[in-house]
């Protein structure tokens, strides 16, 4: 039997053509496109891109987000679950039972056909956003706002959580959060959907384990720890401090360190760009120049010092993205998740068109 490794570090699992990491470069492809190129384009034609393999053309793009658009909409009876909930209940917990709710409302949650699984990426990417804003809203009392139309995926996700039109530089922003946390090859909620899907249990079913692996701290609720984090340091003087005593006490700083990249994550770059021009907008720097010093400060630590490295990761400079949009670091993990559900999808569908059960050995001790 093979020597165990730990976390299953460097161990190759299976073959893709979804994504492509080179850690040592800082190099990510959606397939064989480079990040920084896809980031400047739409969510609907990077999500089309990752669920079906190539850049839709002009004809494609309109059918597709045309059906995006006519499935946003959720099912009244679901409304009615969400107003239900008890206060207090974390955001991605509404989310994993809202996602098994609409499997319940959809006819074709258990039909395993490439058409019915189509027909539930579709209503799985397009639902993700009023679903999230609706949660959020019914969580203190407030109706959800119903999805407009005119708007782009992100545009329309921002404007049914607060009821006003983003900028269009917070527009902008968003759809590039959605892209850049789109896909990552076999990140842990990646991996956890596709054993699912080798068992050959039902899209949603899948889908839900990507939700609730996503969840941890050390993998999507790194975001969430980051905007926490930002609202912790009360002021920018106690910075160093702050930084310096937590690693003392041998806890680990949101946002930073990766088990792939061992360089700059280039989502980090775009998304420090954007921090950075939402910022200026605003014509607020605060959030941005504090990120900015935990970034050198850590630098110094790691790099100079430990000559570790440990560099900012895709949550750090999304949480500041985040605050620059008035996010609520509630939310952080489930935007997360409505950008990576394309990812999600992609993968179930490439486990089921070249199938083998996922099933390691372990080594009795
Ligand atoms: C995501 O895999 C993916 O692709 C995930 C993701 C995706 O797109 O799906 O990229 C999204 O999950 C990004 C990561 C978000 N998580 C965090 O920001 C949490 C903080 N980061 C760490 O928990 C850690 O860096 C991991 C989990 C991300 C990676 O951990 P590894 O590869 O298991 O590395 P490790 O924990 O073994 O750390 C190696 C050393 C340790 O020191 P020693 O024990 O050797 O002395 O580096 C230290 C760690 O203590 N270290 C950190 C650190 N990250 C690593 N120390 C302080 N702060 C950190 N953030």
């Amino acid at each position: 039997m093979e020597e165990m490794k730990k976390g299953l570090e460097g161990v190759v699992a299976l073959d893709t053509r979804i994504s492509y990491i080179d850690g040592i470069q800082g190099i990510l492809k959606y397939r064989g496109i480079n990040i920084e190129e896809l980031a400047d384009l739409s969510y609907d034609i990077v999500s089309y891109l990752l669920i079906n393999g190539k850049i839709p053309d002009y004809e494609e793009t309109n059918d597709y987000s045309r059906m995006l658009k006519e499935n946003r909409q959720i099912n009244g009876k679901l409304i009615e679950v969400l107003k239900n909930f008890e206060f207090g209940i974390e955001a991605l917990d509404s989310l994993r039972t809202a996602i098994s709710c609409i499997a319940h409302f959809d006819e074709q949650n258990n039909h395993h056909t490439p058409d019915a699984n189509k027909n539930k990426s579709i209503r799985l990417v397009a639902k993700f956003p009023t679903i999230v804003a609706a949660l959020h809203r019914s969580s203190f009392g407030k109706e959800p706002i119903q999805p407009r139309e005119t708007l782009s995926h992100g545009a329309n996700f921002l404007y049914m959580l607060t009821g006003r039109v983003p900028t269009e530089l917070e527009a902008e922003a968003m759809e590039k959060d959605l892209i850049l946390s789109a896909e990552h090859e076999l990140n842990p909620s990646t991996f956890s959907l596709r054993i699912a899907a080798s068992t050959l249990s039902d899209m949603y079913s899948a889908v839900i384990c990507g939700l609730c692996t996503l969840k941890g701290p050390l993998h999507g609720g790194a975001r969430k720890g980051v905007m926490d984090m930002l609202d912790e340091i009360s002021n920018p003087g106690i910075t160093k401090d702050y930084v310096l005593q937590k690693l003392e006490r041998k806890e680990k700083i949101m946002g930073f360190g990766h088990r792939v990249y061992k360089t700059y994550d280039p989502r980090a770059r775009i998304y420090k760009d954007v921090a950075r021009r939402l910022a200026i907008e605003n014509g607020d720097t605060y959030w941005f120049d504090l990120a900015e010093e935990i970034e050198h400060i850590m630098y110094h630590e790691f790099i100079e010092i430990r000559g570790k490295p440990i560099y900012p990761n895709v949550d750090f400079y999304s949480a500041v993205v985040y605050k620059y949009l008035d996010i609520p670091a509630e939310l952080a993990t489930s935007i997360f998740a409505m950008g990576r559900v394309s990812g999600w999808i992609a993968h179930c569908m490439e486990q089921y068109s070249d199938n083998r059960v996922i099933r390691p050995r372990a080594h009795f001790v």
